[in-house]
């Protein structure tokens, strides 16, 4: 294994949900003024580079994954201007922004599709998946849409159907068009121009379109999931490498592509020296509880410890020698993850804690979502009026129309929504938790005690754990260059690996369970305690051999206490 790490190697990615990270105006919405406001803060969890969702002018149909100009800025977040002094400010403190790119599909108000559905003859006529209707007048195919419904929706104008994967305000753009893949190129390198450090690219496993055929319905609706018929469709690494000799090769960037449903065991064709991208988000440990593939919440069933262990080493595995694997727990899409991996009731900070641990100890580059550093929870709503998230009422309805409750409807809600996610970032003690002086678009959280300001002054917090974290990482080795071996591969209750290199290591043992369990303590012969989870005063009854409820312990050989340098900053 090559040890020589590249910058975002050896960091933390921040993910920031711009429209509920600081809003500096009194909108109600966070603006990218907010962001520069705070990169001091993200210093000080060691980011290297802060990942921006969608930040370009949009309707917001899908809070920006609907994108109505590849080019600009929403007014909502600020100017081009604002933009510019946030990239050269997180320069000045080493961290790179990195843009979400999402070319799937484009808004359905961008000037490409209003022109591309007046008629069936104009120049962007095949910028988009235009197709005539069946003979009985109905959509081309029986697809479902990832947020519910059919996915063709009917233009008057053209008398045709257009596809669109995701909400019929997001037509998918058609890769098969030379001229429709230069311009998307061209629009990620105008944002390589203004010194961006990488993509996230969105969605990216349905570019290429397969035959447009009907599936065998696996619902009531006579529908079938458009993602059974159409991701990871051949020839589609052929649209990605000429993506990445386009736009990727030759900048000190890194990419990480959103590619749900690519198998670990493919991940070779997709990262890596024969590869397309730096890394691959996949989500074999995410979607546990969907074990058909199919994310239908009110399906959602439990799963083992072990399925967890078994999906990240799995994934662990795919990336030692080829590829980068992205470490992340949550995102913008996901629940928050003491909610998610976590029993409910348990200790919150303790929870939150254990997830730390495993986030940044494990092989790879940690994505910290915005609030994830401060143990952010899940919410619960009366209704399913008050979500804002479209995938919540395509959900609901959906679970309405399997016969489900209105009750277990939205209790698959609470569960899953992606609004859990993205409440406002919560700051301060002051009013709305300082994210706004206005009225927050969506609500806060009322316990002001999880906080950055309340946080940040208690040393056994989940904040000064994360900062804690971050500095041992940078400060050890074995943590960012170190291979990965998972230990204890069949207990139910513990997670537990050793990360080498050379004669440094450090092995980490993580209780998912509200239990005391034993483990046998040969694990941490002669090995020093690195770090533990529990309040420092509850420090001194730590054994090794044993973890109390929830308790996150690491331990370091001899030669990696010699070369770790207690001074270590990541700031
Ligand atoms: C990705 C994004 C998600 C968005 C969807 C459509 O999955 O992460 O937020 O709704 O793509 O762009």
């Amino acid at each position: 294994m090559n040890r020589t790490l590249k910058w975002w190697q050896s960091c933390q990615v921040y993910q920031v949900y711009p429209k509920s990270f600081l809003d500096t105006t009194g909108s109600g919405t966070g603006d990218l003024n907010g962001i520069t406001a705070k990169l001091d803060y993200l210093k000080t969890l060691g980011t290297g580079a802060v990942w921006l969702t969608p930040v370009y002018p949009s309707p917001m149909v899908d809070n920006g994954y609907d994108i109505a100009d590849y080019e600009g800025i929403d007014p909502s977040y600020g100017t081009m201007a604002d933009m510019e002094r946030l990239i050269a400010e997180a320069k000045k403190r080493d961290i790179r922004i990195v843009m979400d790119l999402v070319f799937n599909h484009s808004s359905d108000q961008h000037p490409w599709f209003l022109q591309s559905k007046k008629d069936r003859t104009n120049p962007k006529a095949d910028w988009y998946i235009w197709r005539d209707a069946k003979p009985d007048g109905s959509a081309p195919t029986n697809w479902r849409s990832i947020f519910g419904g059919s996915a063709w929706t009917w233009c008057e104008e053209r008398q045709q159907y257009y596809l669109h994967t995701f909400a019929p305000q997001q037509p998918d753009l058609n890769w098969a068009n030379p001229e429709v893949r230069q311009a998307l190129y061209h629009a990620a390198n105008f944002w390589l121009d203004k010194g961006v450090g990488g993509f996230r690219i969105d969605a990216i496993v349905y570019i290429k379109k397969p035959a447009f055929v009907d599936g065998q319905p696996d619902s009531t609706d006579g529908l079938v999931d458009i993602h059974a018929m159409t991701a990871n469709t051949t020839g589609i690494l052929d649209y990605l490498h000429e993506f990445k000799k386009n736009v990727f090769d030759g900048h000190d960037i890194f990419t990480v592509g959103e590619a749900n449903g690519v198998p670990p065991e493919d991940l070779d064709k997709w990262v890596g020296e024969k590869g397309v991208f730096s890394m691959l988000f996949e989500f074999s440990h995410m979607d546990l509880q969907f074990p058909g593939g199919a994310e239908v919440w009110c399906h959602a069933k439990p799963w083992p410890l072990t399925a967890l262990k078994k999906a990240l080493s799995a994934s662990q595995a795919a990336t030692a020698e080829n590829g980068w694997y992205p470490i992340f727990f949550e995102n913008h899409d996901q629940p928050r993850c003491i909610n998610h991996f976590m029993p409910e009731g348990a200790d919150r900070t303790l929870a939150a804690k254990a997830m730390a641990t495993v986030l940044l100890t494990l092989r790879g580059t940690p994505f910290i979502f915005e609030g994830q550093e401060i143990g952010m929870a899940n919410v619960k709503w009366g209704s399913i009026e008050c979500y804002n998230d479209i995938s919540s009422h395509g959900q609901y309805k959906r679970a309405l129309a399997e016969g489900h409750t209105e009750a277990m409807a939205l209790d698959a809600v609470h569960k899953f929504s992606r609004d859990n996610a993205r409440t406002p970032m919560q700051w301060s003690r002051s009013t709305h938790a300082g994210f706004t002086k206005g009225l927050p678009w969506l609500p806060v959280e009322h316990d002001r005690n999880w906080t950055v300001e309340v946080e940040a002054e208690d040393e056994n917090s989940v904040l000064s754990y994360y900062r804690r974290l971050a500095k041992l990482r940078k400060g050890i080795e074995a943590l960012t260059a170190g291979d990965y071996v998972e230990l204890l591969p069949s207990d139910e209750s513990i997670y537990a690996f050793r990360r080498t290199v050379g004669a440094e290591a450090t092995v980490t043992i993580v209780n998912f369970t509200g239990e005391e369990v034993s483990y046998d303590d040969n694990l941490v012969k002669g090995m020093k305690l690195l770090t533990d989870s529990y309040p420092a005063a509850a420090q001194e009854d730590e054994e090794p051999g044993k973890l109390r409820p929830y308790e996150a312990v690491v331990y370091m050989t001899q030669e990696a206490e010699k070369t770790f340098s207690k001074e270590a900053e990541c700031v």
